[in-house]
């Protein structure tokens, strides 16, 4: 198990950055956030690209950084956009380059923990409800798809969470 990387999927504002950071930190290996790597490759925020190169442009981006991040054999943490598992090619990458942990959520605990978010492009419409649920519904059976483990995380501590998945990976 301690030579795979780790990767953690599931919906926009499950926790998989604040997770992916402290389950890092209790299994001493680096923690990489693929929208950060992305953010910092282009100097520019994922509102930016969506606006200059569409959806279309980020997922290639998304894409890239992916292959790039798993090529580097050092076992590491990765925490995953919501949409990665879109892409036929990067489900693959996800199931044959390590772990994969869907943090999973209610649709009500993700209306609540995205109320405020100014940065996501795709939240930023009149009918953000909507569009939760829609993406639930199309993407829960993806996640599911390449998932090694399922952790409810909507209402569980980050750091209790994340213990509970140090455990849990160790234990493998
Ligand atoms: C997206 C999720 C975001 C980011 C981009 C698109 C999505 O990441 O990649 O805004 O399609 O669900 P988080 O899941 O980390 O918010």
């Amino acid at each position: 198990m301690n030579e795979q990387h780790i990767f953690l999927v599931g919906p926009m504002g499950v926790g998989k950055t604040t997770v992916g950071k402290q389950l890092s930190g209790l299994l001493h290996r680096p923690f990489v956030d693929v929208d950060a790597e992305i953010e910092s490759r282009c100097g520019a925020d994922i509102q930016w690209i969506f606006d200059m190169e569409g959806e279309v442009g980020f997922r290639e981006r998304e894409s890239k950084v992916l292959a790039e991040l798993v090529a580097d054999k050092q076992p590491k943490v990765i925490a995953t956009g919501g949409g990665i598992v879109l892409s036929d090619d990067n489900r693959g990458i996800l199931q044959a380059s390590g772990l994969v942990v869907y943090l999973s959520a209610t649709f009500e605990q993700l209306v609540e923990r995205t109320k405020r978010d100014k940065t996501r492009p795709l939240l930023q419409v009149d009918d953000r409800e909507a569009v939760i649920k829609q993406l639930i519904e199309t993407r829960s059976p993806l996640y599911h798809q390449v998932a090694d483990l399922v952790f409810p995380s909507g209402s569980t501590q980050p750091l209790k969470l994340a213990k509970k998945l140090a455990e849990a990976v160790s234990a493998l």
